[in-house]
């Protein structure tokens, strides 16, 4: 058959074209039915602690992701640059996630712990003056607005709504327990949740300032734990290629 006659003839276009997406999708799809899970198994992912989850709303609502990923791709020079490329699991937590496709700065999925609290206060105060050259806005606002937390068990309630394990009742928490450890398990009590956000922020110091709590506290909380919770040093190189 010339390529011409199908070409010219718009319903046999139409039936290879199917047939050819139809062979495409069996090929992505099938092996999906084959494998157990496609999150893989690792230690320490945790959703994030009350003030970590206001600082991510921040994030989110100062639109952040429209110059930054989060998503370290699997490719040699991007593993180079960020180091281990991202997992499903890192973000099963993420609701909406941030993986986002723009990158005008750099990915910051493992920003955690890259940069001193102080560096991080600094620049979203104001970029260029620790790196002259950048083209980041500033946001000088969020060292002076008070965090907002009022709402914070209703926003926890809500992530639990569509899977998030934070715990309400006894049988959560002990849930919790088993699987995440006491300490961790404490963090994800929406019951505590005001407490526990404001000790964090304290003990945390995270603005240079314990005795007032502002949304600069949230959001570097937030930064300063992105991509910190799993140790790849556990886990053998070839590890992760069967969740692939
Ligand atoms: C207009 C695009 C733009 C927006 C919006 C933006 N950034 Fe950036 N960001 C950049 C650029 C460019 C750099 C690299 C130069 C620099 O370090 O300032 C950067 C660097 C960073 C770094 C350092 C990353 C590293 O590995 O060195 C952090 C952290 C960061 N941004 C956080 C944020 C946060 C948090 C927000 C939202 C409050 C934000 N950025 C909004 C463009 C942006």
């Amino acid at each position: 058959m010339k390529h011409e006659s199908v070409e010219t003839n718009a319903g046999l276009l139409i039936i290879l074209t199917l047939a050819v997406i139809s062979i495409g999708g069996l090929v992505e799809i099938v092996p999906l039915f084959y494998i157990n899970d496609t999150i893989e198994e690792v230690e320490g992912v945790r959703p994030y602690t009350p003030l970590e989850q206001r600082g991510r709303d921040i994030y989110v609502r100062e639109g952040c992701y429209t110059c930054h990923s989060q998503m370290v791709r699997p490719f040699r020079d991007e593993m180079l640059r960020y180091g281990h490329y991202s997992l499903a699991a890192e973000s099963q937590y993420d609701h909406p996630f941030q993986w986002g496709s723009k990158r005008t700065g750099p990915d910051l999925a493992r920003v955690g712990g890259k940069y001193s609290n102080e560096w991080q206060v600094q620049h979203l105060i104001d970029p260029q003056s620790l790196v002259p050259e950048s083209i980041m806005p500033g946001y000088p606002w969020l060292a002076t607005t008070p965090l907002d937390y009022s709402d914070i068990e209703g926003r926890m309630i809500a992530l639990k709504r569509v899977g998030v394990p934070y715990s309400i009742n006894r049988d959560e928490f002990e849930a919790n327990v088993e699987h995440f450890g006491g300490e961790t398990a404490l963090m994800l009590d929406i019951n505590r949740a005001e407490d526990n956000l404001i000790a964090q922020a304290q003990a945390g110091n995270y603005d240079g300032d314990p005795s007032f709590i502002s949304e600069m506290d949230a959001i570097v909380a937030y930064l300063q734990v992105l991509g910190t919770m799993v140790d790849f040093n556990e886990y053998s190189e070839g590890y992760f290629a069967e969740f692939r």
